[in-house]
């Protein structure tokens, strides 16, 4: 895969370092399903990280190909598990550093029965960068990443021009990038740095229409219930001089090929 020109070893990193303890059903979740549905990938002396020569052969992983969606902080899978179910035909990859959230995700999706997700316990901002080849993910998700309230941690947010430039390079032509927060100070920050993006373009000129795919999470009950609101946003890479003014229709092509 070629190496990203992107510059992403930020030590600045935008999760919390938690203990990976686990609650005996977790534990019991990661014991029956982890090497099944858990890719390993090597590190680099910081835990969560990936190492920049990581490489991973998706359709291996899978055991077929199909178009590739990606999830950065799913959390306890509730909206990763719904959308692999509404996409049987895609190939799901979610990036989650907190391990007992990753075994809740296990055992939610043996109890779903669906077979096109797989995760990846690292930092999904280097993973994107090193295990996806330019312009070869459908849709990425990141929805209610950390808010990061305090002024002088705004570095640790996700979403930024560095990590807007990253995910505008791994799009493919008609792909989708999806958000949700229900921090209104984060949703305009959003707004400013992906409306400004150059390789991004917002179909909606404004806040997007809630994602109707998008499950209401035990996360995202917790801000209606404070009687915060809710912004979902929708980027797409600017569309190429010759590229096809054809926007996929949805659900997107089934192109999955057995192997
Ligand atoms: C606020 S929670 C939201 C979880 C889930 N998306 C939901 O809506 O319920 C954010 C999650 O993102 C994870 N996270 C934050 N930054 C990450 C990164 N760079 N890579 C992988 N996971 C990350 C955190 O560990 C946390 O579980």
């Amino acid at each position: 895969m070629p190496r990203s020109e992107h510059r992403v070893h930020r030590e600045v990193v935008s999760y919390v370092r938690r203990s990976a303890r686990m609650n005996p059903s977790q534990a019991k979740a990661w014991e029956s399903h982890a090497s099944r549905l858990i890719i390993p990938v090597p590190q680099r002396e910081l835990s969560a990280s990936v190492h920049p020569e990581a490489h991973v052969d998706w359709d291996a992983a899978f055991g077929r190909r199909a178009p590739l969606a990606v999830e950065i902080g799913s959390g306890r899978g509730e909206a990763l598990v719904a959308l692999a179910e509404q996409h049987p035909d895609w190939n799901l990859v979610a990036f989650e550093v907190f391990q007992p959230a990753v075994a809740s995700t296990l055992s939610r999706i043996a109890r779903h029965g669906v077979e096109n997700v797989r995760i990846v316990l690292a930092n999904g901002v280097e993973g994107l960068d090193r295990l996806f080849a330019p312009h070869s993910i459908i849709e990425l998700w990141t929805f209610f990443p950390d808010p990061w309230h305090k002024p002088r941690h705004h570095k640790r947010r996700l979403v930024s021009p560095e990590f807007a430039a990253l995910v505008a390079s791994r799009l493919t032509r008609d792909g989708v990038w999806r958000l949700a927060t229900d921090w209104s100070d984060y949703a305009e920050a959003m707004r400013e740095v992906l409306d400004a993006a150059p390789g991004l373009v917002n179909p909606h000129a404004g806040w997007a229409p809630r994602f109707a795919e998008r499950p209401v999470t035990k996360y995202e009950a917790r801000g209606l219930a404070a009687g915060r609101a809710v912004h979902d946003l929708e980027y797409r890479p600017v569309p190429r001089v010759g590229d096809l003014v054809h926007r996929r229709p949805h659900p997107g092509p089934r192109t999955e090929v057995p192997l």
